[in-house]
């Protein structure tokens, strides 16, 4: 959507807390021992406080309110039984639409310590997408968001996944334009000013194509892999973005 009125803005910050919400209950709750299916009723709870619904049950019929995707899964993992264990890689990834407006977020952690490489690749990637924050500004190229993940992902050796993309919304989940954050020289579409969209690279080691598993839903990458996603939503202005889901 393009955000126009101070109400839009409003309106889009209020579902950005309602999924800031959901999401940092949640990752407060993840602990070893419970399970994913819990971790997502805590979600469901506080969308519903906010007055706000699950945007992939809502636009999709996600057999979830949230996505929780662990270890080599990338994406759209379904919650359940699966019990969360110390050095799991976990990806919880909350979006809602509350009162017409859509928000979007996501970021991937390690439950305790985990290891070293699985703390830096979750590093990486959420530096990468602050390093494209500082570069939106309305009337520069969309691919300044791709260049400045690109660099980050070269510096740390990463691979960025071809097939996961990031997206605009607001008014639904998945809108114009659909892009996939990496330096595309080809990329001639412009940030406009009002433009809500989401910056959600995903850092792969050595992945570039996530594939879907049997249920019809997880993204996953092959055993042996790590995968990370971090990811904001945000309105396009004149002077940066203003960022809904912090
Ligand atoms: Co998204
Ligand atoms: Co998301």
């Amino acid at each position: 959507m393009n955000a126009r009125t101070q109400s839009d803005f409003e309106q889009l910050r209020a579902s950005g807390a309602a999924v800031r919400q959901a999401f940092d209950a949640m990752r407060a709750a993840c602990q070893p021992g419970i399970t994913t299916g819990a971790l997502d009723e805590i979600g469901g709870q506080i969308l519903s406080k906010h007055d706000a619904v699950s945007a992939p049950q809502y636009y999709y019929d996600f057999p979830g309110v949230t996505c929780i995707s662990v270890n080599e899964q990338a994406a759209h993992g379904i919650p359940g039984d699966t019990v969360i264990a110390a050095g799991d890689m976990i990806n919880i990834d909350v979006s809602a639409n509350r009162k017409g407006f859509v928000a979007d977020m996501g970021e991937s952690f390690v439950v305790g310590d985990g290891t070293s490489e699985q703390q830096r690749i979750c590093a990486a990637v959420q530096e990468a997408v602050r390093a494209a924050l500082a570069k939106v500004r309305s009337g520069r190229s969309l691919n300044v968001i791709g260049k400045a993940v690109q660099k980050v992902a070269d510096r740390e050796g990463y691979t960025i996944v071809r097939n996961l993309g990031s997206h605009g919304v607001g008014r639904n989940i998945h809108e114009e334009p659909s892009y996939i954050p990496y330096d595309n020289p080809e990329e001639d579409r412009l940030l406009e000013r009002g433009m809500v969209i989401t910056i959600e690279p995903f850092f792969s080691t050595g992945v570039d194509w996530v594939f879907e598993e049997d249920d019809g839903w997880t993204l996953s990458v092959p055993p042996g892999h790590l995968v990370a996603q971090f990811e904001h939503t945000l309105i396009v202005t004149d002077r940066g973005p203003v960022v809904v889901t912090e």
